[in-house]
């Protein structure tokens, strides 16, 4: 005998998501705190389900539903968004509610079919601005393409005022305190802009864009209720993270240098501490030294949102530079943060390839590179270590000049 309940959270909305306490790798990304994948349902003449849940975690949603409504009793789904973690729960509910109508953007109905190839004929294309009364519900739908999938897309709920805004302004944390203001405002700091640094940064201009379009249409919001992690309702917290992450999309420099590395002997760990110790010498910058060997790359990523300059550093293995500094240099490509200095650094024994690999890298990343590498053999002498002190120290200085 099952006792999951939906939670209410308006007087027509219940959460009936799921939590996923386990999760701590989302391609990628390390969430250090599990996450939700949060599901609405919309009571009214006509029920509706807004999104679903990643498949194993179906059983958990109907449940939640079943405390509400027999799940039969579902005449309509809305997919804002075709990724798995939102919609590998959508056949199976389908085969379970038999709804009239999916809606879903144009965008959306190719990436459903893709994704199950054999859905009934029941997918209806709803477009940008487009309104719809489903009994006594009326829904808006605001296209947001690219934010961050080609078919997402927004659904404003008018009567109750509730803004459906898939993976937006959501984060990765496991709660079953669903409303914003009842966890540790720290966490949700940390968590909703990890996930702006690890899914939306590459999108920063469309996210700008987004803004601009959805002002003009005056909504008011008294709900934002995203995929994942908790949900906002403080018209302070609203404002609060659009706010936020508008900032955030502008990719600003900050007065904050990154300093990752990774190490094999100890030689490059000694020249990221130099570095560090030159920058702290200038006030108002901090250093933030994150050896590799402890830091995940979501947490570089998250880092380097408030930051103005980035600082890498590799010994040289086999020609290359070590795996972990690849595989984060990878990561960080894609993600492409603008507006930040930099340079490379690494010690090496009978070739320094980690360094022009390096150099190369941050070039392709458009990072702003400041002099020229620093590289050690074997062991960083003294004036070895004074020219990583003086880097940091003109590293700093030079953000200074810009923010
Ligand atoms: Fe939470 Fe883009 O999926």
């Amino acid at each position: 005998m099952s006792n999951l309940q939906a939670i209410k959270i308006t007087d027509r909305v219940y959460w009936v998501g799921a939590i996923d306490w386990a999760l701590r790798d989302f391609h990628g990304y390390h969430t250090s705190k599990g996450s939700t994948y949060n599901a609405y349902l919309i009571l009214g003449e006509e029920p509706i389900l807004v999104d679903t849940v990643k498949g194993p975690f179906v059983s958990e949603m109907i449940e939640r539903i079943k405390s509400v409504i027999p799940v039969e009793k579902i005449q309509y789904i809305i997919s804002n968004h075709a990724e798995m973690d939102h919609s590998s729960g959508l056949p199976e509910m389908i085969q379970l509610a038999s709804p009239k109508k999916i809606f879903t953007s144009q965008a959306g109905i190719q990436a459903l079919r893709d994704h199950f190839h054999q859905l009934p004929d029941i997918l209806c294309k709803v477009a940008n601005g487009e309104t719809l009364t489903l009994g006594n519900t009326h829904l808006k739908f605001i296209e947001t393409k690219m934010l961050h999938w080609p078919e997402s897309m927004f659904t404003y709920f008018a009567d109750e005022e509730v803004l459906f805004s898939q993976d937006a302004f959501g984060m990765h944390l496991a709660t079953q305190e669903i409303f914003a203001e009842h966890n540790d405002p720290a966490v949700l700091y940390r968590e909703a802009g990890t996930y702006f640094a690890n899914i939306l940064l590459p999108y920063s201009p469309l996210v700008l864009q987004l803004f601009k379009n959805i002002e003009p249409l005056k909504l008011n919001i008294r709900l934002i209720a995203p995929v994942h992690g908790p949900i906002w309702r403080k018209a302070e917290d609203i404002q609060n993270i659009f706010s936020w992450w508008k900032k955030l999309a502008e990719q600003k420099i900050y007065p904050k240098v990154v300093i990752a590395y990774d190490t094999m002997w100890q030689s490059t760990a000694k020249m990221a501490i130099a570095i560090a110790d030159g920058v702290i010498q200038e006030p108002g910058i901090t250093p933030l030294v994150m050896p590799l060997s402890s830091n995940e790359r979501s947490s570089v990523a998250f880092e380097l949102l408030e930051a103005g300059a980035f600082l890498l550093g590799s010994p040289t293995l086999n020609q290359q530079t070590l795996p972990s500094v690849a595989d984060l240099i990878c990561y960080l490509k894609g993600l492409k943060r603008k507006n930040l200095f930099g340079q490379c650094f690494g010690s090496y024994g009978w070739g320094a390839e980690s360094i022009t690999l390096l150099k190369e890298e941050m070039q392709k990343m458009s990072i702003t590179l400041i002099d020229e590498p620093i590289k050690a053999r074997y062991v960083p002498t003294v004036d070895v270590l004074s020219s990583c002190t003086d880097l940091g120290k003109k590293v700093a200085r030079l953000i200074k000049t810009k923010i």
